[in-house]
Formats: structure tokens, sequence, C-alpha cells
């Protein structure tokens, strides 16, 4: 439960767990990770897509944090921006993207070429690179099957951002090629059919569900916790 702080800054996107990793924020971005660890005991889970029901829920921005508390346990971590649609992991870690995820996956750039480092030790990034007119296809490719393998013996963790999964298929496509899948929902705009909607779009691709993140909870007491710091 990510829990609403203040206002945010349209102009730049603030990364709560780079900034401020003792907050109370931050703390539930490290209870997530543990969650996601327990969420999957007996199997591996190295790759884990990000999706939500529909637009503006938080998928970019959780995913983004979360990318931080993997790589500041010290895992290698890849955080790719499969959403080709509306992409923001380049403008996030203030990032080129001339060269990214489409332009691996159109054979222009090889992998090597095109993953970036963060200013976050640990964690390297794949930007969507320029937007192609055919996202859901580059995405379902033999060639992006061989691009998450080739990213698994790299890094010790892959995830994945993508685009709503009741918009178009892309998350669809993604959940069944990663090890998990993480939903989020935004308290006050997720309605309950469309979280349920979700829920089958996803499972109706055996994907594995490893649990909801519900985004931007407002909390008194928390605030008082964080302020009182
Ligand atoms: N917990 C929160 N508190 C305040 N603002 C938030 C919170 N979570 C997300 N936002 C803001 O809401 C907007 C949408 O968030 P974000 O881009 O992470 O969502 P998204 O699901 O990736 O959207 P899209 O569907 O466009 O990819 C951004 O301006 C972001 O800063
Ligand atoms: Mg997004």
């Amino acid at each position: 439960m990510i829990k609403r702080k203040r206002p945010v800054n349209q102009s730049t996107r603030q990364l709560i767990t780079k900034l401020n990793p003792r907050s109370p924020i931050s703390e539930q971005f490290r209870t997530i990770r543990t969650n996601l660890q327990f969420a999957s005991i007996d199997e591996k889970l190295e790759t884990i897509l990000v999706t939500s029901p529909g637009p503006s829920e938080g998928k970019s921005s959780i995913i983004a944090n979360l990318a931080i508390v993997f790589a500041q346990q010290g895992k290698r971590v890849l955080l790719i921006d499969a959403d080709m649609r509306k992409p923001t992991v380049h403008y996030t870690f203030k990032v080129d993207n001339r060269r990214g995820l489409s332009s691996v996956l159109v054979g222009e750039d090889a992998l090597e070429e095109a993953l970036q480092q963060s200013d976050i030790t640990n964690l390297d990034l794949l930007s969507s690179g320029p937007i192609p007119p055919n996202p859901s296809e580059l995405l379902g490719s033999k060639k992006m099957r061989q691009l998450i393998e080739k990213a698994k013996n790299i890094y010790d963790l892959v995830i994945f951002d993508s685009p709503p999964v009741l918009a178009v298929t892309d998350a669809q496509i993604l959940a069944n090629d990663v090890d998990g899948t993480l939903l989020v929902v935004r308290s006050k705009q997720t309605d309950q059919d469309a979280a349920l909607k979700a829920k089958d779009h996803l499972e109706s691709v055996n994907a594995k569900l490893l649990g909801v993140v519900l985004n931007d909870v407002e909390s008194k007491k928390d605030q008082y916790y964080y302020y009182g710091q």
C-alpha cells in the first residue's frame, strides 16, 4: 500500500526511494520487495511484469521505486520500459531514448548497445526506444523472448513496465513470458469491476499473479510518522 504524501510536481518525477530511503514510503517499497520474494518461494522470480487495469494508476512510478529498492539490496537489476506507447523510464531516470527495446527488437541495435546505466548502483535501464507502430507484435516476437533470456543471463532481476492491461494486449503478451505479474490499482480511481477484469485477462494467459499494490492511499497516521522523523 503506497500512501500519498504530497502533491506531485508534474515537471519532474521524484523517486522517493532514491531521495529518502529512510522514509516510511521507502519502507513500504521494501515491504513490497519482501512480499514479492515470499510470493515465489519455490519458483525462481527473475522476471516481473508490473501492470494495472487502466491508465495513470501508478505503474511507472511504482516500478521505478521497486527497481531501486531491489538494486539497493545488492541485486543486479534491469528495468525495461515495455510500455512502447507511453514510455517514461528515460524521462524518470533522465537517460537517452534513441536506442532501447524497440530498436533492439527490430534488429537495429544489439541489446548490449542499448543498455544504459542509471545513477543508482546495480540498476541498469533499457528504455523504450523510438515508439514503434506495432508494439504488440514486437512484444510477441521470438526476438523478445530471446531478449528476455539474454537479459536473465546478465541480471539477477529483470522488471518490465507495461501499458494498461484493459487497453491493449501488450501486458497480457508479456505476462505469459515472465515469472510473475504485479497488478497496481489506485485508490479512488480503479473501480472494482476493472480490477477483476484485469485479473481475468491476466489469468486467461496463465499469468502468475504475484499480488496487488494499492497505490495512493491517504493516511493521516503515516503523515504524522513521516513528518515526525
Ligand atoms: N501515490 C501517488 N501519489 C501521488 N501521485 C502519484 C502517486 N502515484 C502516481 N502518481 C502520479 O500519477 C501520475 C500517473 O502515474 P504513473 O505515470 O506512475 O502511472 P502509470 O500507470 O504508469 O500511467 P500510464 O498508464 O500513463 O503509463 C503521475 O503524475 C504520478 O506522478
Ligand atoms: Mg506508465
